[in-house]
Formats: C-alpha cells, sequence, structure tokens
C-alpha cells in the first residue's frame, strides 16, 4: 500500500524521536535529498529525518518499522545508480546520515579510525594525515560522499589497485537492523576467523539490510614519497602493455594507473577552458607510485619509463616535478566525470572485464556506437588497473532529452550485452541501486536469487530498507 502524506499523530511520533530540526516535510527543505548529483534522477518522500545520534537513528527505525513505512537510507547522495532516490517517491522516508559526523577514534598505533557512518570521506582522509596515516579510499566525490555511503556501496576509486575497495579497508561496522536493535561489530581486528563476516553482508548492501551507522577503517603509513606521470600511448592495447610491465617492473609500488581517450580532453576543458593535458597522444595514462623514504621512487619510475620508451610502448612522458604539478594531472581526471554531467543526460556505465580484455571491450563498444547510434560520442576512461573501465555516450547536441533517454537505455543495453559476453561486470564499483536492478536480476542465476532472496527476508522481513533498490519489487518491475 502506498502512503501518501503522514497523518499528524505520525509526524508528532517522527518529530518525537528526532526533534524539530531533524524533521523536514517542506518540499523546499527537502529538494536537496531527492535529485541526485548529476540530475539524472529526482525522487519523492514523505519527510526527510536526520537523527542527531545512534538512538535516534533506532527510535525512527522502529517507528518506521511499526508503521510499515519504507525507509530509503542516505549518505553524501553523491551515488551514480539511484539508490538513495526513491524514484517512484512512494511514500518513504529518507533517513540522512549527515548529522551522525563525529570521528569517535584515531589509533595510530594500530593504524585504525572509527567514525560515525556520515563523516565525509574527505574528513577521515585529513584526521588519518594528520596523524601521518593514510586512509587510502580516494574517489572525485570524497568532499561530499559519507563513510557509511562508501562502506554501504563498497567504493572504489583510483587507489583500489594498491589497497583495494570499501570491503578491504573495513574491520568493523555498526548496524541499525531494521526492527531497530543495534548490532556492534566493532572488534579492532585485523584477524577474526570466527564464524560468518557478517560486516561483509553489509557492504554493498546499499541500504537493503539495515543502516551503517558507525565504520571502522584500516589506516596505512603515508607515504613518504610519490611520483606521478602523465604519459601518452598510441592506443589502449599500448596501455594494457604498459600497466603489464608497470606490475612486473614496479610491484606494489604502483598506486594508481587510470586510463583516458583523448576524446574526452575535451570535455575537461569545458570545466577549466585553461587546462591542457600535458600530452596529445589519442590514449593516455595517469601513473602514480608511492612509497616509504628508504626507495628511489624516483629512480624506479624513470627506469620504467625509458625502458618502456625504447620499446615503443610510451610516445610522451611528462612527470611531475611537485605535488603542485601532480594536482594538475589529477584535475584532467576528475574533470572527466564534471564536464560529463555539464552535458545533461548521457549513458554511464561502469564496466569491468578482465584487464587483458579491456583493449576488446572499448573496441567493441565503439564499434556498437558507431555503427548503431552514429552521432553519440562515446568517452572511454577509468580505472585500468583494475580492469573497470567508464564507457560513457554523450547525445548529439540537437536531440531532445525524452528521446535521448530512450534511445540512451537502449545503448545502455547494447554496452551491458558487450561487457557480459566478454564474462564482465555490469556494475564493477558503482552498485546496483534502481537504474540498474533489473538487468542485475535477470543476469543470476536461480541459486544465486534464492541466496539473496533469504538473507533478504532474514534481515528485513518487512522488506522496509530501501525498497525498489537492489531487489525486484513490484516497482522495479511493475
Ligand atoms: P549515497 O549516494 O547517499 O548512497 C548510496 C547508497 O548507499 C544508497 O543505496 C543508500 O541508501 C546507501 N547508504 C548511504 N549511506 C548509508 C548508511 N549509512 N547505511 C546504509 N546505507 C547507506 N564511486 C566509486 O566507487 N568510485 C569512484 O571513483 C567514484 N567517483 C565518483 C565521482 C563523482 C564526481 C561522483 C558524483 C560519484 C562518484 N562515485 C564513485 C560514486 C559515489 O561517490 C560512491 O558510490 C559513494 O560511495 C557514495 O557515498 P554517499 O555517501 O554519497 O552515498
Ligand atoms: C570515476 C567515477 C565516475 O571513476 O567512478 O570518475
Ligand atoms: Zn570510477
Amino acid at each position: 500500500m502506498t502512503v501518501h502524506s503522514l497523518s499528524p499523530e505520525i509526524l508528532d511520533a517522527l518529530e518525537g524521536a528526532v526533534g524539530r530540526n531533524g524533521l523536514t516535510v517542506e518540499p523546499a527543505g527537502m529538494a536537496k535529498y531527492l535529485g541526485d548529483w548529476a540530475g539524472d534522477y529526482r525522487g519523492g518522500a514523505l519527510a526527510v529525518l536526520r537523527p542527531g545520534s545512534v538512538a535516534e537513528v533506532q527510535a525512527l527505525v522502529r517507528l518506521c518499522s511499526g508503521l510499515g513505512l519504507g525507509v530509503i537510507p542516505q549518505g553524501g547522495n553523491t551515488g551514480l545508480v539511484s539508490g538513495a532516490i526513491d524514484t517512484k517517491g512512494a511514500g518513504r522516508v529518507v533517513i540522512s546520515l549527515e548529522r551522525l559526523n563525529t570521528i569517535r577514534r584515531i589509533d595510530p598505533e594500530n593504524f585504525t579510525l572509527q567514525a560515525d557512518a556520515g563523516c565525509v570521506l574527505q574528513t577521515i582522509k585529513d584526521a588519518s594525515e594528520a596523524q601521518d596515516c593514510l586512509f587510502p579510499l580516494a574517489l572525485g566525490a570524497q568532499g561530499s560522499c559519507q563513510i557509511g555511503g562508501n562502506a554501504a556501496t563498497n567504493a572504489g576509486g583510483v587507489n583500489v589497485l594498491r589497497y583495494g575497495m570499501a570491503r578491504d579497508l573495513i574491520l568493523g561496522l555498526e548496524v541499525v537492523l531494521a526492527d531497530g536493535e543495534l548490532w556492534n561489530g566493532f572488534s579492532g581486528l585485523r584477524k577474526n576467523n570466527s564464524g560468518y563476516d557478517l560486516k561483509q553482508l553489509f557492504i554493498g548492501s546499499e541500504g537493503t539490510l539495515g543502516i551503517i551507522t558507525g565504520v571502522e577503517v584500516k589506516l596505512f603509513p603515508k607515504p613518504a614519497r610519490t611520483e606521478t606521470a602523465y604519459l601518452g600511448l598510441a592506443s589502449f592495447e599500448a596501455a594494457i602493455q604498459l600497466f603489464h610491465r608497470a606490475r612486473r617492473d614496479c610491484s606494489d609500488l604502483i598506486s594508481a594507473f587510470e586510463i583516458i581517450g583523448s576524446e574526452c580532453i575535451e570535455l575537461a576543458r569545458t570545466i577549466d577552458p585553461g587546462m591542457t593535458a600535458p600530452v596529445a597522444a589519442p590514449v593516455q595514462a595517469l601513473v602514480e607510485l608511492s612509497s616509504g623514504p628508504a626507495i628511489d621512487l624516483n629512480g624506479v619510475l624513470a627506469g620504467f619509463l625509458a625502458d618502456a620508451m625504447e620499446e615503443g610502448l610510451v610516445t610522451d612522458a611528462v612527470l611531475a616535478t611537485s605535488g603542485a604539478r601532480a594536482n594538475t594531472f589529477w584535475a584532467i581526471r576528475e574533470g572527466l566525470v564534471e564536464g560529463q554531467a555539464k552535458r545533461g543526460y548521457h549513458v554511464r556505465t561502469d564496466l569491468s572485464v578482465r584487464i587483458s580484455d579491456i583493449p576488446a571491450l572499448i573496441e567493441r563498444a565503439r564499434r556498437f556506437v558507431a555503427l548503431e547510434h552514429p552521432g553519440w560520442i562515446p568517452l572511454a576512461y577509468g580505472h585500468a588497473g583494475d580492469g573497470n573501465i567508464h564507457f560513457n555516450v554523450l547525445p548529439p547536441l540537437d536531440l531532445g532529452t525524452a528521446e535521448a533517454r530512450a534511445r540512451g537505455a537502449e545503448i545502455t543495453a547494447g554496452l551491458y550485452d558487450i561487457a557480459v559476453d566478454l564474462g564482465g561486470s555490469i556494475s564493477a564499483e558503482h552498485g546496483i541501486g534502481r537504474s540498474r536492478a533489473r538487468e542485475f536480476w535477470a543476469g543470476l542465476s536461480p541459486a544465486h536469487r534464492r541466496m539473496i532472496t533469504a538473507l533478504k527476508d532474514a534481515l528485513d522481513p518487512k522488506g522496509l530498507m530501501n525498497p525498489g533498490c537492489l531487489l525486484p519489487s513490484m516497482e522495479t518491475f511493475p
């Protein structure tokens, strides 16, 4: 049953649980919680609730459970698959974690940090750095996304190659379960093989099993040295050969290996017209090495690049001579995403294949767009060291948004088919949310579906945690 508005009694009860400042029902106040970063999705909600303590989250979830009211957990609202936006606006409440934003403790001796789920990722990175430590999760949205959202989406980013995804960085979670009970899954331990590792269920569950209220993460020594190079290459094949060579020559000193098709650079310029790529090659790579003080990192990078140039793998190379110069390289990479969003609606994907299949993926995807959707502009870039390519496609400028969206759905389906045909995934790091739920579910085996359904039924028997996200529901498959 869809609820269209909340009765005064229910509003009173919600206000009693969260306080006057924590409850918003006016459209203007709710607007920023109901639209996504890129302007792709708009949703609805009966109320936005902003608890200021874990006890308030529990009280709200208990109330919603008693009332049969669906809950949409929301972090920084930077997700790209409409996980935190109820696009059907089907009578739910948003619970935003933004007021739960304290770093609870940093333990540099044990290299751990514990924080409220609503702490912004950048705040955690800065606090770690102040203790000469590194929290290596790094993504373009780090100034707004929250550590709870990073856990809920199992976020990736540009340093996965060296440090893994959020799943690899989380030691413990604190979660408000669907009936309001609190599970304290903190231990501070790096090794703990006592039974099922329950935190892993919640990591990547996109708010469908409970609300994460606290996160305990691993820290690393802050690298004393970092070397960054911006490289020009003739082709994506050369980029992948270069990656294999870098992996052998530089081993675990590589902390990032990103590739960018030169067609993406024009877009970065729409953000900063003064920005120019340091090289003009058809394929460009941003390579970062980092280490402690005892290693001649510059020597390692220079030696590796000299060999790669002699072999003809690299055509141009520019080494950053300062941190500020390295930042200009990274600004190009980050500007791509903003530039695409500025163009309005476009096809956005997050495909992964085996690293060696990246050239085939890009070649097949480009051919598909050119033959079946002429006039659309393909852009290929991404985390090559993880086999993860964002193959995005911009509509022709003169196409209306409604037509572009309809055609975009066809293009997305074609790109998913290519990735799956190569044995790949339709979601490497962004998750499933609402925008990929149908394709995700269609691709699962009966056994896989049965296990997911059993877990959901066990942890959220009333189906109130983020309905319509990730799992099928009447609204996902009407
Ligand atoms: P939200 O968007 O608020 O929510 C995302 C999902 O998590 C929703 O399903 C929501 O219900 C759930 N959720 C949020 N908080 C909680 C909680 N406390 N408890 C339970 N469920 C919760 N992603 C990458 O992986 N790699 C990238 O490189 C990357 N780059 C990006 C660059 C830009 C410019 C942008 C805008 C996004 C990028 N993203 C990237 C996507 C996004 O930033 C990540 O998915 C991020 O982890 C989402 O965090 P958030 O706090 O904004 O979560
Ligand atoms: C990136 C985001 C979009 O890699 O995942 O830029
Ligand atoms: Zn990415």
